[in-house]
């Protein structure tokens, strides 16, 4: 339940649905499953839904030639119910007086939808979200915001909702607990908007605010008002946007994956622009607001991330140990946000998310906060939930990244990473000589980068030549490991695939029971401390009629005698080979899903960006 967008105006000209639906487009990485819009016109609640995209919702729209003073809009990635119309978002009230729309999870509403029921009320859906709408409904009297902060008090779990109401012909009543909602407004233009992220708005003229648990906004086009669930008057700061950079076409290539794939030979630069002193052999961070001393204090790092972001917190974890030689755990943001852990003074947290949005990460992050640790944020959108949330952001100038499986992201994830490795590392025992070694092998990434995209072709070849299997294992020791996690779930995302990253030592204790013709090992060969086990483990799955494709340095031309094929990768580090071996088996996850046919771009069932829990 993900995207919400409002628009209310003073000018005849102004067409809030087409507002809405632009501004839907922009969310829509937040889900994608049905969308729906809903707002006032004469005195009328007036509104349409729609299974499927944006564009769906659109067509529909224009072929009825839809007209609104005042809109809500919604678009949808499902939770409670599946995505059919009637579960799309907007809901209404039984006597259709009020219009909402929700993103977020209310864990009590099958206790309040028992009671409702019992009143006699009839719900139409099957999600959670329709009892705010009656709730708020059953409250009301003559005044929305006493019937919404009632409503609030009743409600358990995370929100942002949008709402019209007939009695209220040209305004928006709006509030959040936990998940994002931005208000964007133009004093001059007498008009207002909203967004659960404020980068959606895309009108850096705006000046925006954000609601905050439990906040009440009442938002007509001249004027703003924000209360507190006590109905008490808020005083709110304001911002302005500072837009992205970033075009969000294709640029003739067939898919915004393929043309991510291929940019980041110049986004692994861009991670490292102005950001290495070669002659230092360190690295620094011009947005990094910690002190040098508070920095040297630091004596245990904590990582918290989600899918791809945690895959590449793995590699870290790796890098600040072996590197700079600091105690760091990772932690998948869900399962942490409920451990009640242990956060010392000297430890740092990194956040970890391109979007910023990741609803998990950002909880978990409130959890460490809330304990008194101090965070960095690793993220790639500005103006997002997690660089509110942290104490300091460094971002990885990716530009946007507009398919869903995460690509460019990840790989300057990787090198943002090894650079605060760098930095870390350099202000202990990291000698300058080893620090400028490091260096050197980090700007030759984007050449080594561009070399592997060259051959592009050859892993066609091999995506088209494993494209029938349904079952694959990817293996890896070390640094090879999480590659060969975050290259199986590439694969899954949108190959609809069953494939699985594993130690390559840990086979033998179990999953090699799998292992027969129609099972595909693809072993990632990148590290050389290893490499020698990493061979045995190979026969061994040979030994057992296993298909096997390596993935390794050129050097290592004896696989060619035990491996069904070979795609040979260009000498690197064994510390930074996680960026070009996960290069090779994006393109290789990229070859299968378009031989299979499915929707590379924005595949079933995923969204960009996870906002609920
Ligand atoms: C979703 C996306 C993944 C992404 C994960 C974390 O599940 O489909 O591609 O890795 O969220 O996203 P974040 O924005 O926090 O990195």
């Amino acid at each position: 339940m993900c995207g919400i967008f409002g628009y209310v105006g003073s000018s005849e000209k102004d067409n809030p649905v087409t507002i809405c639906i632009e501004g839907l487009k922009n969310l829509e990485y937040r889900g994608y499953d049905s969308a729906g819009i809903a707002g006032l016109i004469n005195g009328k609640i007036l509104a349409h839904k729609t299974v499927g995209r944006i564009q769906a919702l659109e067509d529909c729209v224009s072929k009825e030639n839809l007209k609104l003073q005042v809109a809500i809009a919604h678009t949808r990635w499902a939770t409670h119910g599946k995505p059919t119309k009637i579960n799309a978002h907007p809901h209404f009230d039984s006597e259709k007086k009020i219009a909402l729309v929700h993103n977020g999870i209310i864990e009590n509403f099958k206790k309040i939808k028992d009671r409702l029921v019992k009143e006699g009320v009839n719900f139409e859906s099957d999600t959670d979200t329709e009892v705010i709408v009656h709730l708020l409904s059953h409250y009301y009297e003559s005044d929305m915001l006493e019937a919404l902060q009632r409503t609030l008090e009743d409600l358990e779990g995370s929100l942002a909702i949008a709402i019209v109401h007939k009695d209220y012909p040209n305004q928006i009543f709006a509030a959040a607990r936990e998940n994002p909602l931005a208000i964007g407004f133009h004093k001059g233009t007498c008009e207002a908007y909203l967004s659960s992220d404020p980068n959606a708005l895309r009108n850096a003229e705006l000046d925006i605010l954000y609601l905050h648990n439990n906040e009440i906004a009442v938002i007509k086009p001249d004027e703003i008002d924000i209360f507190n669930i006590e109905g008490k008057k808020q005083v709110k700061e304001t911002e302005k946007l500072e837009l992205e950079e970033g075009s969000a076409t294709k640029d003739g290539y067939e898919h915004f994956m393929l043309k991510e794939i291929f940019q980041q030979p110049a986004t692994i630069q861009k991670a490292m622009e102005n950001r290495i002193s070669d002659a230092f052999g360190t690295a620094h961070f011009e947005d990094l607001t910690f002190s040098t001393h508070e920095l040297q204090s630091v004596n245990r790092i904590l990582i918290l991330a989600c899918g791809t972001s945690l895959h590449a917190g793995y590699v870290a974890a790796s890098l600040l140990e072996n590197i700079a030689r600091i105690p760091t755990e990772v932690e998948i943001a869900s399962e942490f946000r409920y451990a009640n852990p242990i956060i010392s003074e000297n430890t740092l947290v990194i956040a970890i998310s391109q979007s910023g949005e990741t609803a998990d990460t950002i909880a978990a992050v409130r959890e460490v906060k809330a304990k008194g640790a101090k965070i960095i944020g690793v993220c790639n959108v500005k103006h997002s939930t997690l660089t509110r949330e942290a104490d300091s952001t460094l971002f990885l100038k990716a530009g946007p990244e507009i398919s869903v499986c995460s690509t460019k992201a990840f790989t300057s994830q990787l090198t943002l990473l090894s650079l605060f490795t760098l930095f870390m590392a350099r202000l202990r025992h990291l000698s300058k000589e080893d620090g400028q070694d490091f260096v050197k092998e980090l700007r030759k990434l984007p050449m080594l980068v561009s070399d592997i995209l060259e051959q592009s072709s050859r892993i066609e070849e091999l995506g088209k030549k494993y494209s029938g299997f349904e079952h694959f294992f990817f293996l890896g020791r070390r640094y090879m490991y999480p590659t060969s996690l975050e290259a199986a779930l590439k694969l899954k995302e949108i190959s609809y695939v069953n494939a699985t990253g594993y130690p390559a030592g840990e086979l033998k204790h179990g999953p090699i029971a799998l292992i027969n013709e129609n099972l595909a090992t693809i072993a990632m060969c990148g590290n050389k401390q290893t490499f020698q086990k990493l061979l045995s483990n190979i026969e061994e799955v040979k030994a057992r009629n296993g298909p096997i494709l390596c993935f390794a340095n050129e050097e290592h031309t004896q696989l060619e005698e035990i491996a069904d094929d070979v795609f040979y990768l260009p000498e690197v580090m064994d510390t930074l080979a996680c960026i070009p071996y996960s290069i090779a088996a994006q393109l290789f996850s990229y070859y299968i899903a378009k031989e299979r046919g499915t929707d590379i771009d924005k595949p079933r069932n995923l969204a960009k960006s996870v906002t609920v829990e």
